[in-house]
């Protein structure tokens, strides 16, 4: 296997899905058609030239993976240069480059009852989990709870009323406003740990969903999960997906060690070529590797996207945050790079396992 790299990929259509958010379709051609082959709940990197600027942003798919075409939904963030740009800027036409399909928010189907707790922008890998399992396990059932500023900022509003008729007895979709007060108080308020315990109460319960799936700011993610285990919910059958754990680190990479001391021998794999440096400890290897070798993939830097996942093969490393990686996936000596520093006096890590 080798390690995930851009391919260039047609825009075909730019549509409004608020006033501040698109859909964004692609051209898959027929030689890209496997490697972009896609998981319900999986997200693409993106990378755009901005003013002389490389700015890669991960998006998670919001298609029906069904054999839905390609498709990602934009939110724009105040100042956020890439959402900016895709919000006003991108059109039909556009070629930009695109990394492969990844991430682990995914499901395999069951008959069961699923749930949702989404806002804002985190609806878009829920609506792909949640058009492709109803059409594909006629047994399974969803609860969708999701939050919003107000009812003008809800993205994939007309698609979820789609699927609603579609699927009247199998989809239950609750709003909640932030900023708008609904005629019921119980839909109006912030998704923060009591309106869910509350929302569980009067509107989905007493049988809960048993496998749930959370996207949304980090504070709404781990009230939830909070909640639902407290509820019984088996830990391992609730998933989250963050967007975003916090500002950015520079983007500016650790300058060369000026000499030896202190420092280690890192060795790295990339589409099967070797390379060695060496770092300081206090860099994390993707920052030092990237000295080395600019083409390795990355996109958060967050500790996020999984973009810059690769397996240790000798030596140890600490990871300061994983919010990507899943427990098979550590068991199988995989760490993000961009938040691993070594334990050790030599790490080798092999970004094509
Ligand atoms: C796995 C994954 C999937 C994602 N899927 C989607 C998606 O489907 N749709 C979508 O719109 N976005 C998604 N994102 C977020 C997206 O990658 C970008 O972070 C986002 O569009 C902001 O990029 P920007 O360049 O516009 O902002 P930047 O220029 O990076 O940031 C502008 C400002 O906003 C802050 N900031 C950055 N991101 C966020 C955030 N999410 N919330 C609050 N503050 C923030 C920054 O610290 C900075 O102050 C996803 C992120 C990840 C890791
Ligand atoms: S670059 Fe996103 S997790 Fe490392």
């Amino acid at each position: 296997m080798t390690a995930p790299v851009f391919h260039q990929l047609r825009v075909i259509e730019v549509t409004p899905l608020t006033d501040d958010a698109v859909c964004v379709s692609f051209d898959v051609p027929e030689h890209l058609r496997e490697a972009f082959s896609y998981a319900a709940g999986q997200h693409v990197t993106v990378k755009a030239d901005l003013d002389g600027v490389d700015v890669r942003r991960s998006y998670s798919i919001c298609s029906n993976a069904n054999g839905g075409k390609l498709r990602i939904g934009i939110k724009r963030l105040p100042g956020g240069a890439f959402s900016q740009w895709a919000t006003t800027e991108l059109a039909a036409g556009t070629v930009l480059d695109v990394m492969p399909p990844v991430g682990e928010f995914t499901v395999s189907p069951r008959p069961v009852r699923y749930g949702a707790v989404a806002a804002g922008s985190g609806i878009t890998p829920i609506i792909s989990l949640v058009s492709t399992t109803l059409e594909a396990e006629p047994g399974c059932r969803w609860t969708v709870i999701f939050g919003n500023r107000g009812a003008d900022s809800v993205m994939f509003l007309d698609e979820l009323e789609g699927l609603k008729d579609r699927y009247p007895h199998r989809l239950q979709i609750v709003h909640v406003l932030s900023r708008e007060q609904a005629s019921v108080p119980l839909f109006s308020g912030r998704i923060d740990g009591p309106k869910l315990d509350e929302l569980l109460d009067r509107v989905v319960g007493p049988d809960l969903p048993e496998e749930w799936f959370l996207c949304g700011p980090y504070e709404m993610v781990m009230s939830a999960r909070e909640v639902l285990t407290a509820r019984g919910i088996d830990p391992g059958l609730i998933h989250d997906e963050l967007f975003f754990a916090g500002p950015l680190d520079p983007a500016t990479l650790p300058p060369e060690p000026e000499d030896e001391a202190g420092t280690v021998s890192l060795h790295l794999t990339l589409d099967g070529r070797s390379t060695s440096t060496r770092m300081r400890p206090e860099s994390s290897i993707l920052d030092a590797a990237l000295r080395v070798r600019r083409e390795l993939p990355y996109s958060c830097k967050g500790g996020m996207c999984a973009s810059c996942k690769a397996r240790v093969l000798e030596g140890e490393v600490r990871m300061d945050k994983n919010w990507a990686l899943v427990a098979s996936e550590l068991a199988d000596g995989f760490v993000l790079t961009c938040q691993s520093h070594p334990l050790t006096e030599s790490v080798t890590v092999d970004y094509d396992a």
